[in-house]
């Protein structure tokens, strides 16, 4: 899909991935829509400068239910291309060790919301008989890390949801693609050290946010239906699905349960 003037939804754009996104999208001269709970505006007039064209700001904390449900209302009248559900949360920790409230939030923020955001954009997509939904998942839809409990199932979840919707788009002119998104150094990235690296030594590669956005751009450009990553994680992603036994092996050998 060309990008140029398309009308593009990207949620937890502050920072991150989510910024190189937008980043990269303004480049290409996207019409930017931005979901954030806060806004700096001198980041907001670097984009618009960037892109050519006014970004929309959609003030919106997605841990709240009743706020994602007005951002939904409100996006159901605009004209959208593609929606990126790319905000999410780390949980790092022994399962017994998560509050309530951490795993319900968990699977809101990594799940839930891009169900209802996605839900919401779809039927004028479908009218329109074009549109893309992207999902950032995560390669802990396939590597099982301990420490990741809560976090890989959402993300899992996030993957099925991605695999089931694209089925049901079959011929409509509307597809999906999903990110299964390696290490990219961010805020979160640095947190998976601090989280579990109490009990696990979880794997340290990665490449930037900007290179990983540039992936992102070319992979929507071209159609693709998942982003893999390359590498060594893509060696550890073949061995978690196909040889899971001894993904697992190799996964105990770093783990300390203290
Ligand atoms: N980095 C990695 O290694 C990695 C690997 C696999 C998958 N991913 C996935 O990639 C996505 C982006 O991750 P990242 O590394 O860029 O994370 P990040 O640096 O922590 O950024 C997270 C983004 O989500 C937003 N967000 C968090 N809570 C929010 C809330 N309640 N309401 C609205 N926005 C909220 C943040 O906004 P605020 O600035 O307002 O907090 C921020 O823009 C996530 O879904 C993550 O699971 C990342």
């Amino acid at each position: 899909m060309e990008l140029k003037n398309k009308n593009v939804v990207i949620t937890g754009s502050s920072r991150g991935i989510g910024w190189a996104l937008a980043h990269a999208l303004a480049k290409n001269g996207a019409q930017l829509h931005l979901v954030q709970r806060s806004w700096d505006k001198a980041k907001i007039l670097e984009l618009e400068k960037l892109s050519g064209s006014e970004i929309k700001q959609w003030t919106c904390d997605l841990s709240q239910l009743v706020q994602v449900k007005e951002l939904c209302a409100n996006l159901k009248s605009q004209p959208i291309d593609i929606l990126i559900n790319n905000a999410g949360i780390l949980t790092g920790e022994l399962l017994e060790n998560q509050t309530d409230e951490e795993i319900e939030n968990v699977f809101q923020m990594n799940l839930t919301v891009s169900a209802l955001l996605t839900k919401a954009v779809l039927p004028k997509m479908l009218k329109q008989k074009s549109g893309l939904i992207v999902n950032n998942t995560s390669v802990s839809a396939y590597m099982r890390f301990p420490c990741a409990t809560t976090y890989a199932a959402a993300k899992s979840g996030l993957l099925a949801m991605t695999e089931c919707l694209d089925t049901e788009l079959t011929g409509t002119g509307v597809s999906t693609l999903a990110l299964v998104t390696p290490g990219i150094k961010t805020d979160m990235f640095d947190a998976i050290k601090t989280s579990y690296g109490k009990y696990f030594e979880a794997p340290d590669d990665y490449i930037s946010a900007d290179e990983y956005a540039d992936q992102v751009i070319e992979a929507i450009k071209k159609n693709e239906k998942y982003l893999l990553p390359s590498g060594q994680t893509r060696l550890g992603l073949w061995i978690a699905q196909y040889a899971p036994s001894l993904f697992k092996k190799v996964v105990v050998g770093r783990f300390v349960r203290k």
